[in-house]
């Protein structure tokens, strides 16, 4: 056990009587507080030097922060310091918008995963631009994910993502497009060929392009988006975005199931790397990966780049271990083992 699962996470999963969006919260002004010289001392613990590069982007390592966790970029600076290679911040909106109801954000304990609904809740493009035009650089690549605004009709999505693309792709290494995400309503239609094919239309050009998608997908439907990312020019594929099924919870955590939202962590960790493989194997290796889902373990990080991920994110193997994993999971990468 590490002293972040001994004496760490006890601590951050009590607070708030145990809510977990309180934790979230509290983690994070934490660490947009920390000042240089606690990064040092945390960059030297847990960087890894482990170089990649991907579509024209050099990585200092391939294990990168997933989309959601810094979704306003409040604590930029401290995710180099705990190790990531690279950070993905939003996802973000045309429109700031508050997101669902609370409570939507639940730790499954036992089953090592996390239920979300959080539903974007984010404080819109303009304010990540003036917060990242308000920074300096951040040593490491940064993908800004954007979403669809809630209050934006569906025909006019492609309209909405180009408006936050415009304010952003300047400070971006690389855009993601999410249309993947289980709640906003019908945003995973999205991911249907001719809609995919009018967003990469529109927002392929100046920045690298990525398409998020679901693991609910069937391998058929995979296969037509992968094909319009090859026709369109994207720079690549992240998978996967969290997902319905509820398979694999433990019978502790059974009494969760039915919450509505999107299942993250272990039992994830199977269905994205077959996702994974899936690509690799239908695009012969032509399309760049970022394998997320369910990376608990070095193991499983190794895993994820043996079936095609060239980089890999974390959110729930964060939470639940800590940077000891960013670490692990560079070292267990080609690039850290070589
Ligand atoms: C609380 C929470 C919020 C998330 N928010 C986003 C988001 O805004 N955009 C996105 O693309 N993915 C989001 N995700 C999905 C993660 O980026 C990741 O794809 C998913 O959790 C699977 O990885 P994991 O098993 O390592 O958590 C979120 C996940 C969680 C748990």
């Amino acid at each position: 056990m590490t002293l972040f699962e001994s004496a760490v996470r006890p601590v951050l999963f009590r607070l708030g009587g145990g809510d977990a969006e309180s934790a979230h919260e509290f983690t994070l002004n934490r660490l947009a507080r920390l000042g240089g010289p606690a990064r040092s001392m945390l960059h030297a613990r847990y960087a890894t030097k482990a170089p990649v590069e991907l579509f024209g982007v050099k990585f200092p390592n391939p294990v990168g922060l997933a989309a959601g966790m810094d979704k306003n970029g409040v604590a930029l600076p401290a995710w180099p310091a705990l190790g990531f290679g690279f950070v993905e911040v939003g996802t973000v909106t045309a429109h700031a918008q508050p997101g669902n109801d609370k409570p939507r954000l639940f730790r499954l304990r036992d089953s090592e995963a996390i239920i979300n609904r959080m539903g974007f809740n984010n404080a819109g493009a303009a304010a990540l631009a003036a917060r990242l035009a308000s920074l300096g650089p951040l040593g490491v690549p940064l993908g800004i994910s954007l979403g669809k605004s809630k209050i934006t009709p569906l025909d006019e999505a492609v309209h909405d993502y180009l408006t936050s693309y415009e304010l952003l792709h300047p400070y971006a290494d690389y855009i993601a497009v999410n249309v993947s995400s289980p709640n906003t309503p019908g945003l995973r239609t999205l991911q249907d060929r001719g809609a995919i094919a009018g967003l990469l239309g529109a927002l392929v050009g100046k920045t690298p392009v990525l398409v998020k998608i679901a693991p609910d997908l069937a391998e058929t439907a995979i296969a037509e988006v992968l094909e319009v990312c090859l026709e369109f020019g994207a720079a690549g594929v992240i998978a996967t975005n969290t997902t319905l099924a509820r398979d694999g919870l433990a019978p502790a955590d059974q009494n969760r199931a039915a919450e509505a939202g999107g299942l993250s962590g272990r039992p994830l960790t199977e269905r994205a790397r077959k996702i994974v493989h899936f690509v690799h194997t239908e695009t012969d290796g032509k399309l760049p990966i970022i394998g997320v889902g369910g990376v608990m373990s070095a193991d499983d990080a190794s895993r994820l780049f043996d079936a095609g991920a060239s980089l890999v994110q974390l959110y729930s193997g964060f939470i639940y271990k800590g940077p000891a994993l960013v670490r692990a999971a560079a070292r267990a990468s080609r690039a850290g083992r070589s």
